[in-house]
Parts: C-alpha cells; structure tokens; sequence
C-alpha cells in the first residue's frame, strides 16, 4: 500500500470539523490549505474519506475507498499532517464601523451606485464576507469600541461630503431609530443597492459567521448565495460570472502570512478566469514587509487600469506594531472614482484623523 505525507494548514477548528467519514473533496471546507491533496485525490480519481483524525496529534489520515471499485488493486493512504494555525480567531465584529470600514464601505457603494447606472444586472462576489451585520453594542464591538473612531465620527455630522453621505445614510437606513447600534458589513452594503436582477455571492469560512450571515440572508435566498468555502476556491468556482458584469471584493483579515501571497495569486488568477470584473483588494496599513509590498505586488498583477488608494489615520508607531491606516486596490475602477476620492479624501482625513501623520494617497492609471 502506497503511503504519501502531506503538510497542510489546518485551524484549529478542524478538529471539530472532520469527522471520521468527511469526503477529502470537502476538507477544503473546514482546512484553508490542503495543499498536495486535491491534485492527488483528482489524479488518482478516487473517492477518498477521512478514516482517522488524532486531534492530539494533529494527524489526519485520508484513505480512499472502496477497495473493490478499484478491482482489488491497493489504493493509496493519505496521510495529512496537521499544523493548526490562529487564522481563524479573526472576528470582524472587534473591527466593525472602524475607519478602514469606512474607507471600504464608501467606496463599495460608490462603486455599485456607478454599476447601477446602467440597467445590465450585475453579481457582487464577496471571498471573506464576514458576518453581514454586526452589533456595536454586543461584546466584541464593545471591547475595544473601534467604531467610534470610524463610523462613530460620522455619524452626527451634518456637513458630509455627496459620497459618505450616500455610505452614512446606508447605515442610517439600519437605525432608523437615530441611535447608532447596528453596523453593515460588505454583503449587507451590497444588498441595499442589488436590483431584483443581481445576485450575492458570498463565501466565508467562520463556522458562527456563517451562520450569522445565512441569518441575515435567510429571506433572500434567491438573490443570495453563501458558500462556507475558501475564499480562493470560492472565487474560482464563480468566476467568470454568467452576467459578464461583477464586483469582486477580497477582502482576508491577513492574520495568517499565507494571505499576502493568496491575495495576489488570488487577484492575478481571477483575472485570468474574467478580466472585465472590477476587483477591490483591501489592505492594512502595517509596517511589516509584506504589508508593505502589497500594493505593489497587486499592481504588478493589474493590467492596465488600476487604482490605489489609501487613508492612515495616524502616524506609524514607534515600536512598529498596530494598524495605522488601511488601503483598498481597485482593478477596473471606473473613471469617475479619482475625482469622486479627491473630493472626499481630504474630508476623511480631517474627520477620522487621530494625529498629524493622518493622510491619504491616490493614484491611478484609468487608460
Ligand atoms: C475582514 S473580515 C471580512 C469583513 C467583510 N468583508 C466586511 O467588510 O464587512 C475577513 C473575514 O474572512 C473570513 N476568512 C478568513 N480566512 C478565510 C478564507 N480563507 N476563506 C473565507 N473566509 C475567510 C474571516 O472569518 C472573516 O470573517
């Protein structure tokens, strides 16, 4: 009997999630990574099942069956070696409202209101979807309250600029009682501008928010499609869309390493599957190096319209650590959105500035 070892990444929630019996074709779904394994499994063209998973060990064993399909030959035994990661303690609840919020959400409804301009239906593909609606009172948003310098700053202001007045009155629409409470993710933003005739598709890996967001979407089930899938394999099996007409948001939390790098494979392959999507990459504004090189590793996989945006609410820390800003890249923009940002930007920098290193940057190429 052939015996092959695989290093994977696995969360940490894998050992609740693999089962003995889980079909190899669905640990993509509870692992981020089963790197090797797929390629694998397809060649040999085996059904396969998970046939032992020592939690303490962090071993999975995979064995395909069933013998006799395979005329009594010897089947290969997988064998998957485990390394549980943090990457899924990520909760966007902790963040929601915060200023690179901000900065996403006004411009993913600028940006719909621009495609909703002409009549053509359109797909919004969200890869890390989030939980679609957060609670700025419940206990994750409460603990460090990053909402009230982000949304929080907006909130009362009277002297809003056209496009955060279109972002605000959107949260507006969801308190429609004056107080502030409750805070719209990506999915939620986008569904407030779908027309009967687009669709959602979003996928997300957190099992509770998952569940959240099936909440949230239980009613619009036809408009509505959410994947508990990877975000890379997600956005491989929708694209190209069937309306030839998408925004793509991609939008990981980069605590894992890997992200860095997925997010610009991930960018780069989608255009190669649709190449006239609109695609908006967030980023954080970090000091480290891969946060660093984003930018211009996603430009580099751009073609020739890009957009590049970005806010930093302070100056970067002396110890090198935190979040001092975010940033979003924007494939295919449309060529009303620079003069849009330059009327807005400096507005933001103003309203959500924390010290005197907040800023913005802007550039483009819109051929
Ligand atoms: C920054 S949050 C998303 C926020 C959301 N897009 C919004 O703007 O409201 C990132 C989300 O991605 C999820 N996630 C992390 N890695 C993922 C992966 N590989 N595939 C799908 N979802 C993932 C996390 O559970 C988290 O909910």
């Amino acid at each position: 009997m052939n015996t092959s070892v695989f290093r994977a990444m696995a969360l940490p929630m894998c050992k609740a999630f693999i089962p003995r019996g889980t079909l190899v074709s669905r640990l993509e779904t509870a692992c981020a990574q089963i790197t090797g394994v797929r390629s694998q499994m397809a060649a040999s063209s085996m059904p396969a099942s998970v046939t032992r998973f020592d939690a303490k060990r962090g071993k999975l064993r995979v064995g395909a069956w069933p013998l006799l399909a395979h005329g009594g030959q010897a089947v290969p035994t997988y064998r998957l070696r485990l390394q549980t990661s943090p990457m899924l303690s990520y909760r966007h609840a902790f963040h929601a409202g915060n200023h690179a919020d901000v900065l996403k959400h006004a411009i993913l409804i600028a940006l719909l209101d621009y495609f909703n301009q002409k009549d053509k239906p359109w797909w919004y593909i969200d890869s890390h979807a989030g939980a679609g609606i957060y609670d700025l009172l419940g206990d994750y948003a409460k603990k460090n309250a990053e909402f009230e310098s982000g949304i929080g700053r907006l909130w009362q202001r009277t002297d809003l600029p056209p496009m955060l007045e279109n972002y605000v009155d959107l949260v507006r629409g969801l308190n429609p009682d004056g107080q502030l409470r409750l805070y719209p993710g990506s999915p939620w933003c986008a569904f407030q501008r779908a027309r009967a005739d687009d669709r959602l598709r979003l996928f997300e890996l957190h099992s509770s928010d998952q569940r959240l967001l099936a909440d949230t979407f239980h009613e619009a089930t036809r408009q509505v499609r959410i994947g508990e899938t990877d975000a890379y394999a997600g956005l491989k099996s929708v694209l190209p869309p069937t309306t030839r007409r998408a925004l793509v948001l991609i939008d990981p939390s980069y605590e894992v390493k890997s992200d860095y790098l997925r997010t610009v494979e991930a960018l780069k392959d989608s255009l190669t599957r649709f190449a006239g999507g609109t695609y908006v990459v967030w980023y954080p504004l970090l000091q480290k190096p891969d946060a660093r090189q984003l930018p211009q590793r996603l430009r580099a996989v751009s073609g020739p319209s890009w957009l590049n945006v970005s806010l930093s609410v302070q100056a970067p820390s002396k110890d090198g650590f935190g979040m001092h800003g975010s940033g979003l890249h924007i494939v295919n923009p449309p060529w009303t959105l620079p003069k849009l940002l330059q009327a807005t930007l400096p507005w933001l920098v103003q309203a959500l500035g924390q010290d005197a290193g907040a800023g913005y940057t802007l550039e483009h190429e819109i051929p």
